[in-house]
């Protein structure tokens, strides 16, 4: 297992003003900078682990542009949910590479694992699934990460085990 940079880990309440203070400072550093708004979301997303809407309509009055743009990247990178996500976001690439070596058939192992399609939470807010393509690692394919845990040459048959993993991780946290 290694380690890959990808922000946040679970969903954070959007009225947490130490949250909001946070996000202030971002939109403050970053709202006179061309291109500013993709990082601002980027952080924002770290900060809460999705972009809810109140959120949005912060960012879009912070930075001075209209919400429908706002929403229009957001819309456009598949990175950015509006949506609150699991503890673990489970994401399967499905690039060339990782679908040829079955990438697709990990996918379904993991949809049937945990009762959930891709884009939705699992009911214990524990997983949440997604896909994406390609995280740069098309040699160890099929790769999934897991949080910033990037798994590689996994394989259909130990899902099960791997998810039993992050259970018993977050049952020894209790
Ligand atoms: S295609 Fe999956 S890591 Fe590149």
């Amino acid at each position: 297992m290694s380690q890959l940079c990808q922000g946040s880990t679970s969903s954070q309440e959007p009225e947490d003003p130490a949250l909001l203070s946070r996000l202030d400072e971002a939109i403050e550093e970053h709202r006179s900078q061309p291109g500013g708004l993709i990082p601002v979301l980027q952080i924002a997303q770290g900060i809460f682990g999705y972009l809810p809407l109140e959120v949005l309509k912060r960012i879009s009055l912070g930075m001075d542009k209209p919400f429908t743009e706002v929403a229009g990247v957001v819309g456009f990178y598949s990175f950015f949910s509006t949506q609150p996500r699991g503890r673990y976001l489970i994401r399967v690439c499905l690039g060339t590479a990782c679908y040829v070596r079955g990438g697709k058939r990990v996918l379904e192992a993991l949809k049937r694992e945990l009762g959930i399609e891709v884009g939705e939470t699992t009911e214990d807010k524990l997983f949440s699934l997604e896909v994406a393509r390609c995280f740069g690692a098309c040699g160890l394919a099929p790769v999934i990460t897991i949080n910033d845990d990037v798994h590689q040459r996994v394989k259909e048959s130990r899902i099960r085990e791997l998810l039993a993993s992050y259970r018993s991780r977050e049952a020894g946290k209790e």
